[in-house]
């Protein structure tokens, strides 16, 4: 098997990472296949926002968890839950408001991400949740701190870093969701 399909297959969503920052040149490179990825038109609306910044990870991490607390989705045994499991980086995906294939455009983008870490030995998780932390007027200054541009909307993150465990096995796939017409 060659290499590119042998990290599609070992790539897995990370939930526990070392509180190391990755590389510059690593992270260079992932965003590089990010921004690589097909993108409808070649328009390429989109925006890359790399957050690094301990203060601004927290207070995403803690807008994300009362948004969820708010619409009643946190139970009482997830009270510790990190929606952004202390990665000590996160690449927030946002799109032009009247891009019309945005969340196409960044889902491709963030796979193409998540592809390129599991090539490093970086972890990644997708994450759709922290968009909430970005949602109206709450979510104004933070969608300032992390240089969201104006007319954009927060699409979907990526969080990385590198993995606590460093044996993570993928999560088994369904067998019953292919038919062949040959
Ligand atoms: C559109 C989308 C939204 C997701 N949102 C979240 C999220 O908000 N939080 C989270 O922990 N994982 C999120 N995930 C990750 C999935 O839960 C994960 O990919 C799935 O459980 C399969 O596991 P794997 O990535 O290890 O293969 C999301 C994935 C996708 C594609």
């Amino acid at each position: 098997m060659n290499e590119t399909i042998s990290n599609i297959l070992k790539r897995v969503g990370t939930t526990a990472y070392q509180p190391k920052q990755i590389k510059d040149d690593e992270l260079d490179l992932i965003i590089r296949a990010g921004k690589a990825a097909p993108n409808a038109f070649n328009a390429q609306n989109w925006h890359f926002s790399v957050i690094q910044d301990r203060e601004i990870l927290e207070a995403i991490d803690r807008k994300t968890f009362q948004a969820l607390d708010e619409i009643g989705d946190i139970d009482e045994d997830e009270r510790d839950y990190r929606p952004l499991y202390d990665a000590p980086a996160l690449i927030i995906l946002s799109a032009a408001e009247e891009s019309q294939f945005s969340k196409q455009d960044c889902s491709c983008a963030n796979q193409n991400m998540a592809v390129a870490a599991k090539s490093l030995n970086i972890g990644s998780r997708y994450l759709d949740v922290p968009n909430m932390a970005f949602e109206g007027e709450q979510g104004k200054r933070l969608r300032q701190r992390c240089r969201i541009p104006d007319g954009y909307e927060v699409i979907c993150s990526l969080s990385l870093g590198y993995p606590a465990d460093q044996d993570e096995k993928p999560s088994p796939r369904r067998d019953d969701v292919v038919s062949y017409v040959r």
